[in-house]
């Protein structure tokens, strides 16, 4: 197996090494964020702002456990763990904007444009998906070469493009009010949530230069399922989650007649379809035996977050 303090021993529970990998990002992600004191600091303090706030992490530590899953050095991983959390941060400031959910709370303390002004919201989104790429770029503290960057940079921009994130994002508003079949419903989540959290595996196992292609191929259906199965999560606690936990304003999907899973299918079959989807996201990992143990748990705390 492969073991390092990113593949925890059977023992460790999944709280600790989640802990562990926040707390890695959280201090590359510091690192690579411009100064407050930073010129125009304003913006650079809502990016700030908007990143080092707390989320949960789980793209960053998708990324080191798909790194560590496939024997990736462990100093390949920060860069991509942060670039993925980047990414994250601008959809979420972009997502809330009055323009898209408008939305007044996230990860439990006002949303970026509303702590700052919808311009300098709209220019932090902007500044951290850059930032995402440079460090992807370079980054002297990583060991990674230029072709597995560069592959890392196509995936990532392909998950975020009109066909990936923003592609979902834009179907999501437009069918506002409207009854998606399931079949249009799941090809937005794919897009929206999906793409990037498939990209955080992906990145993670491309760290590795000589990865096999067996496992980036089972990696991908794995990142497939607990991205759909992470919207469709984040849509049941929409439901059924509570404020303090959650940091952001439950029901508000169904106060802007957003189209879910738990709105066309009704709870029960909501998260019959997430067990389902956790599932075939174990059946996948199959063929890294051992070394799937991290993403395994990821998995399942992403599921267990609406049991
Ligand atoms: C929320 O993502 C947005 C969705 C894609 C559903 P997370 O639930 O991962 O948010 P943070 O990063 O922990 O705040
Ligand atoms: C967010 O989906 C997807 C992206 C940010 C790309 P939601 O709109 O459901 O996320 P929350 O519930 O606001 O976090
Ligand atoms: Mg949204
Ligand atoms: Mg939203
Ligand atoms: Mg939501």
């Amino acid at each position: 197996m492969n073991r390092n303090k990113l593949n925890p021993s059977p023992a460790s529970s999944i709280k600790q090494t989640l802990k562990n990998c926040q707390e890695r990002v959280e201090r590359a992600l510091k690192n690579c964020l411009p100064p407050a004191d930073a010129t125009p600091t304003r913006l650079h303090q809502a990016m700030r702002y908007a990143t080092l706030n707390g989320g949960k992490r789980i793209r960053a530590a998708l990324v080191y456990a798909a790194g560590a899953a496939v024997g990736a050095d462990d100093a390949a991983l920060d860069a991509p763990a942060c670039a993925v959390e980047l990414i994250h941060s601008y959809s979420l400031i972009h997502d809330d904007l009055p323009c898209m959910d408008d939305d007044d709370l996230r990860r439990g303390k006002p949303t970026c444009h509303k702590a700052y002004d919808e311009a300098t919201a709209l220019l932090a989104g902007d500044a951290l998906q850059g930032l995402a790429f440079e460090i992807l770029a370079h980054d002297a503290t990583t060991p990674t070469g230029a072709a597995q960057r560069l592959k890392m940079m196509e995936a990532l921009a392909q998950a975020i493009g009109s066909q990936g994130m923003a592609g979902g994002q834009a179907i999501d508003l437009e069918s506002v009010g409207e009854k998606l079949s399931l079949s249009r419903l799941e090809d937005c989540y794919l897009r929206k949530t999906g793409a990037l959290i498939r990209a955080a595996v992906l990145l993670g196992a491309l760290a590795r230069e000589d990865v096999d292609h067996r496992l980036l191929a089972a990696l991908n259906e794995y990142g497939r399922a607990i991205g759909l199965a992470f919207q469709i999560t984040d849509d049941i606690l929409d439901v059924e989650g509570e404020i303090e936990k959650l940091g952001k304003t439950p029901g508000a999907d169904q106060a802007r007649n957003k189209p879910t899973y738990p709105a066309l299918l009704g709870l029960d079959e909501a998260k019959a379809r997430a067990r389902a989807l956790h599932a075939r996201a174990l059946e996948t990992l199959k063929p890294l035996e051992d070394n799937g143990a991290f993403l395994a748990d990821l998995a399942g705390y992403i599921i267990n977050r609406i049991q």
